[in-house]
């Protein structure tokens, strides 16, 4: 019995969601070990939709224990509303677990990020104003508040004191905002607490006995890996390990116990946010995508830049992650193109590069070489075997596959937990 990671292979939003909820009943644990509700995900069951941001897909599925690991920062408030959406619906959440070593965003995280952002101008990065990186700033600079710290009202203090110690001189002498009373960050806190306990565990060791057990365990990464802090399009990133390696430190497994490691990748690109992107489109093909695929932020709202496959990115994402199976998804939106063009390799000032460029200068001026593929106009959605696609479709896909490093295993051909052609399992 296997464990699983499942991350994304672009910029984010490659349908991650919708994967993990594949792989659902045959999974008994979902981890998330990085981000926070900085996330989006849109899981379609049937007629019902659900967008979740700091839970894990996994969630949705009956039976499966969901674990909010170390490596994820936790906005309380928000995790509190989303678990009471959810119950609404009828979801059991029962079993969900948060780490007390997980890291809590508070209200001075997401002021921070804000007025950062409004500071930088015009070289923002478009982060999703949620307290993701200042919180995990907090973390690296050892002044972070964890979850266990709310279960201590006299360490709880200290530690808010300590930190808004230095964020008001900042809020009030440079960034001209009022400070921030540590009455009430640790009264809001303590207001969580007595709900979060029962939910508060040691998951690094939960984690060690199932997979002892031979339980089947799914890490679920949030963001992807062009975002990734370490090796994404910095400083254009996330703040988080959103890599495979990120599941390893993120929830306190060695990483000899991993089995799998899928990447997740849309049959084109799409971008949130500022940084460098070689096949954004400007022109209606771009408009295509948007309209066709939606497009639109699940966390924001905001129209995601669009753009061609890009098979270096596909390539640099199975060698930094250990890609074994991609699942390549959103084929279905490709759907009445003429020509369907693949970056192979980029440009840079007249030199050509196979790979990703190590410089951040040259990514940002690379200039993507294409080869142009054929369309096709038949309807995909109903297609369930990979022999029921048209023939354009299949070699669309051997082509890509050719170029991306591993193999894919699965294809996404509509929005529905349904609309999937199964290639090679995904647990065995
Ligand atoms: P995530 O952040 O990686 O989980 O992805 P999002 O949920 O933010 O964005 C992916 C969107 O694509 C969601 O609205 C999904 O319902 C949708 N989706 C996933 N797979 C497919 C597919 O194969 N075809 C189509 N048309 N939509 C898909
Ligand atoms: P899922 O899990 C797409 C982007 C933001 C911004 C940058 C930093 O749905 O794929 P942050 O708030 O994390 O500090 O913002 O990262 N970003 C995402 N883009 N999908 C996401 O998550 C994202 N999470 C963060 O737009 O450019
Ligand atoms: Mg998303």
């Amino acid at each position: 019995m296997p464990a699983i990671v499942l991350i994304g292979a672009q910029w984010g939003d490659e349908g991650k969601g919708k994967a993990t909820d594949l792989l659902g009943s045959r999974v008994d644990y979902v981890v998330k070990f990085n981000g926070g509700n900085n996330a989006g995900h849109t899981v379609v069951i049937g007629t019902e939709k659900y967008a979740l941001h700091l839970l894990p897909s996994g969630i949705l599925t009956p039976g499966v224990t969901p674990i909010i690991a170390n490596g994820v920062v936790v906005d309380i408030e928000v995790l509190f509303e989303e678990l009471d959406a959810l119950i609404s619906r009828g979801v059991d959440v029962s079993k969900l677990r948060v780490s007390a070593n997980a890291h809590v965003i508070t209200q001075y995280h997401r002021t921070v990020d804000k007025v950062t952002e409004r500071f930088l101008g015009k070289r923002q990065i478009g982060t999703t104003g949620r307290g993701i990186g200042p919180t995990y700033a907090d973390k690296i600079n050892r002044v972070g508040i964890r979850v266990q710290d709310l279960f201590d009202e006299n360490i709880l203090r200290q530690k808010v004191e300590g930190a808004l110690d230095q964020k008001n001189h900042l809020l009030v002498k440079v960034y001209n905002r009022r400070a921030i009373s540590v009455d009430e960050i640790v009264d809001d806190l303590l207001s969580y607490a007595e709900r979060l306990r029962p939910m508060v565990a040691d998951t690094a060791l939960l984690l060690h006995e199932a997979l002892t057990e031979g339980k089947t365990v799914l890490f679920e990464g949030g963001q992807a890996t062009m975002l990734d802090v370490d090796h994404g399009t910095y400083p254009f990133v996330t703040s988080s390990n959103a890599t495979s390696g990120g599941a390893v430190t993120g929830s306190g497994i060695g990483p000899n116990r991993i089995d799998r490691i899928i990447a997740v990748v849309k049959a084109y690109t799409t971008r949130v946010g500022a940084g460098p992107f070689p096949t954004e489109l400007f022109d209606e093909s771009g408009e295509f995508l948007r309209a066709n695929g939606f497009e639109f932020g699940t966390t924001t709202g905001r129209p995601r830049r669009c753009g061609w496959y890009d098979a270096p990115v596909a390539r640099y994402t199975a060698r930094i992650n250990g890609v074994t199976d991609f699942v390549l998804t959103k084929l279905d939106v490709l759907t009445g193109l003429d020509v369907i063009p693949v970056c192979v390799a980029y440009s840079v000032d007249g030199v050509r590069y196979d790979e990703v460029p190590v410089s951040q200068s040259d990514f940002h001026h690379a200039k993507p070489i294409f080869e142009d593929f054929p369309g096709w106009s038949e309807d995909i959605t109903g297609a369930r075997t990979f022999e029921d696609l048209p023939r354009a479709a299949q070699d669309y896909v051997l082509a890509i596959e050719k170029m991306s490093g591993a193999r894919i295993s699965a294809i996404g051909v509509g929005p529905g937990r349904e609309a999937i052609i199964s290639r090679h399992d995904l647990i065995d």
